[in-house]
């Protein structure tokens, strides 16, 4: 007989996702349509998006908070995607009950959080996966590829960034008051940055960062995104974060990676991100603008002496429903020697000696 399509097979992985803003939705959306997996349960405090979106996805569970979301019966894995300042103390509750952990970037607020979740995934055996959705991009991983076959020989320099005019997210939420986010665009959008250049590069070690950080814009109220609507936003307007940072880091064996992230700067009205790197047999240029799916993606080189440009055409990337399908994948495996969070927690610790080298004027040696 047929098996019944309505009931779960037995290796269906149970998953839940923690808020439903717009991270938490792109969780959603990935586990709905993955085949052998049952989004079981969705919580976030707007009762309406919700209960919507748990209509949508045929979720059978609904909650407001994390802690009952963790309550729910045969539970396997759950998604972190709250604010940041909830995400080591869901995580680690998470790992208590046993449960497979996927959260959304940054880590933590700090080093020290991003240590001690790296620390509970590892006592707990469990996978502690950090949602890192750039480095999925086609446009991305074409550039990878031609760094991979050698095209640019090897890559010495290298200057990232990503930068908004105004897109603070929301004046007076949470991702401006460092109690709740850890930091300003440096961790919130920098950290996608040096995630992907850093996977470009074939993952150096960072030796030393020098940086600096200002906030002349956010603290007088320029640069906030009327858009993007994030929550808990008051008309107290704090502002404690940076606005923009700068970043110049030494990679072990010589070369040099410059990283600048802004939510607020007096600059195009764009939001752009993107790399250029120069190699000893050729060079690079991926400009990505206002999010388009595939950015421009240029390769120079020498052609007998003659310049050469070549311009790739990247198909768009799967985002969140890579990050979400490898997730799964790894926890299937069974191998989850490599799955404790440890590279996202690497980032915290470079993401803090910048902020450190910011506050002292002075370089910051990340020397084991
Ligand atoms: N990977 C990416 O590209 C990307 C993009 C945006 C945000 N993020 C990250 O995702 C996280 C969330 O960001 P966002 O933009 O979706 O924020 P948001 O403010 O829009 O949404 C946060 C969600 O968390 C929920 N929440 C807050 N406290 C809760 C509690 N006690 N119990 C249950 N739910 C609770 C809120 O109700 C809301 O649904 C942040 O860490 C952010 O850095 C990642």
């Amino acid at each position: 007989m047929d098996p019944d399509p309505t009931t779960p097979p037995d290796d269906v992985l149970r998953a839940g996702v923690i808020g439903v803003g717009w991270a938490g939705r792109q969780h959603i959306a990935a586990y709905d349509a993955m085949p052998g997996v049952e989004l079981a349960v969705i919580a976030g405090l707007e009762e309406a998006e919700r209960t919507e979106l748990a209509a949508r996805h045929g979720v059978e569970r609904d909650v407001a908070r994390w802690e009952d979301l963790l309550e729910t019966e045969g539970l396997d894995v759950v998604s972190i995607a709250v604010p940041t300042f909830l995400h080591a103390r869901i995580a680690l509750a998470a790992f208590e009950r046993g449960l497979h952990v996927l959260c959304e970037k940054p880590i933590a607020r700090t080093v020290e959080e991003a240590t001690e979740m790296v620390a509970a995934a590892r006592a707990a055996e469990r996978v502690l996966d950090v949602a890192f959705n750039h480095r999925r991009r086609g446009d991305i991983q074409a550039l990878k590829a031609v760094i991979d076959a050698g095209r640019l020989g090897d890559p010495y320099y290298a200057k990232a960034w990503w930068l908004r005019r105004s897109g603070i997210p929301t004046l007076g939420s949470w991702f401006t008051r460092a109690d709740l986010a850890g930091g300003g665009p440096l961790l919130d959008i920098g950290v996608h940055v040096l995630d992907y250049s850093l996977f470009l590069l074939g993952h150096p070690a960072i030796t030393a960062v020098t940086a600096a950080t200002y906030d002349l814009l956010g603290t007088s109220g320029f640069g906030s995104d009327p858009d993007s609507g994030k929550t808990g936003a008051t008309d107290a307007a704090t502002f404690d974060v940076e606005d923009l940072a700068t970043v110049f880091m030494r990679l072990r064996g010589g070369g040099t990676l410059s990283v600048e992230a802004s939510w607020a700067a007096h600059r195009t009205d764009q939001d752009e991100f993107g790399i250029t790197l120069y190699g000893t047999e050729g060079g690079a240029e991926l400009i990505v603008r206002d999010m388009e799916p595939s950015g421009s993606l240029r390769i120079f080189t020498d052609d007998a002496g003659v310049p050469a440009e070549t311009r790739l055409t990247a198909p768009p990337g799967r985002g969140h429903r890579a990050v979400v399908e490898s997730f799964v994948e790894t926890v299937r495996s069974g191998d989850h020697d490599d799955a404790d969070g440890a590279g996202a927690a690497e980032l915290a610790r470079v993401v803090d000696a910048c902020y450190r080298s910011a506050t002292e004027q002075r370089e910051i040696r990340l020397d084991p």
